[in-house]
C-alpha cells in the first residue's frame, strides 16, 4: 500500500517515500544513538533494508511516510494494519525521528498526532496501538501524553479509541 498525498500536521508534513528515501532510513536505522531503544537492528544492509519496506508495502497493509520539517526530512513513520489484515479496524503506528537535533521539540507528538488523525479520519480505524521497549522513556513519555493506556508490559504496547484520543488532543493542543 502507498500513500500518495501530503498529509499535513501542526508544524510537519507526513509525504510519500521516494526511492532516495531508504538511504535516509538506513543511516537513522544503523545509528545506535538512535535506535538503540528502538529494538531495530543496526547492522542491516541498504539492500536488506530497502528489500525488507518494499515487501512489506507490497503486502497491503503496510504505509510508510517520509516526515518533513521545514523542508527537511527529519524521520520516517508508519502504519501497520494488525494481523497484517488490509481489513484490520486496528493499526499499529511506528514513528522515528532520525536527525536527533530534532528531538524533544514536539515533533513526535505533532507526527504521531498527524498520523492518528488519519488513520480514524481517513482509515476509518476504530483503534490505534503503539509499541515500544520499556527503557524508552521517550516514547513512552509520548504515548502517556497522548492518552494511550498500557496493555502489556514485557515489550510495552499503548492503545487508544478515537474517542479518548480526541479528549486527550484538546487538553495538550500543538503550539504553532
Ligand atoms: C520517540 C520520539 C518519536 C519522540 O518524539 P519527540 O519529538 O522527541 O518528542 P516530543 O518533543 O514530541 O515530546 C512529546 C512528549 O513526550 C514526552 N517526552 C519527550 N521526551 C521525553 C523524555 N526524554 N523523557 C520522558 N518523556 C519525554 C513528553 O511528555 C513530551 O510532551 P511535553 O514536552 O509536552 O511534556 C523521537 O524522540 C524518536 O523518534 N526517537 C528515536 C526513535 C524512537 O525511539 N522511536 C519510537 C520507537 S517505537
Amino acid at each position: 500500500m502507498s500513500a500518495s498525498k501530503l498529509i499535513k500536521g501542526k508544524n510537519i508534513v507526513l509525504r510519500p517515500y521516494t526511492q532516495k528515501d531508504f538511504k535516509l532510513i538506513h543511516q537513522w536505522v544503523i545509528n545506535p544513538q538512535v535506535t538503540k531503544v528502538t529494538g531495530e537492528p543496526v547492522d542491516i544492509s541498504l539492500s536488506k533494508l530497502t528489500k525488507s519496506y518494499k515487501e512489506k508495502i507490497k503486502g497491503n497493509y503496510y504505509l510508510l511516510f517520509m516526515i518533513d520539517f521545514k523542508n527537511i526530512t527529519i524521520g520516517y513513520c508508519n502504519i501497520f494494519y494488525h494481523y497484517r489484515n488490509p481489513k484490520s479496524k486496528i493499526v499499529d503506528i511506528g514513528i522515528c525521528i532520525g536527525e536527533m537535533e530534532y528531538w524533544g521539540k514536539g515533533l513526535g507528538k505533532d507526527t504521531l498526532t498527524t498520523l492518528m488523525n488519519y488513520a480514524f479520519d481517513i482509515l476509518n480505524m476504530e483503534e490505534t496501538t503503539v509499541t515500544y521497549n520499556l527503557t524508552n522513556k521517550r516514547m513512552k513519555g509520548l504515548a502517556t501524553k497522548i492518552g494511550f493506556k498500557k496493555t502489556k508490559w514485557e515489550i510495552e504496547s499503548a492503545k487508544i479509541t478515537k474517542e479518548n484520543f480526541r479528549e486527550t488532543d484538546k487538553q495538550f493542543p500543538i503550539k504553532k
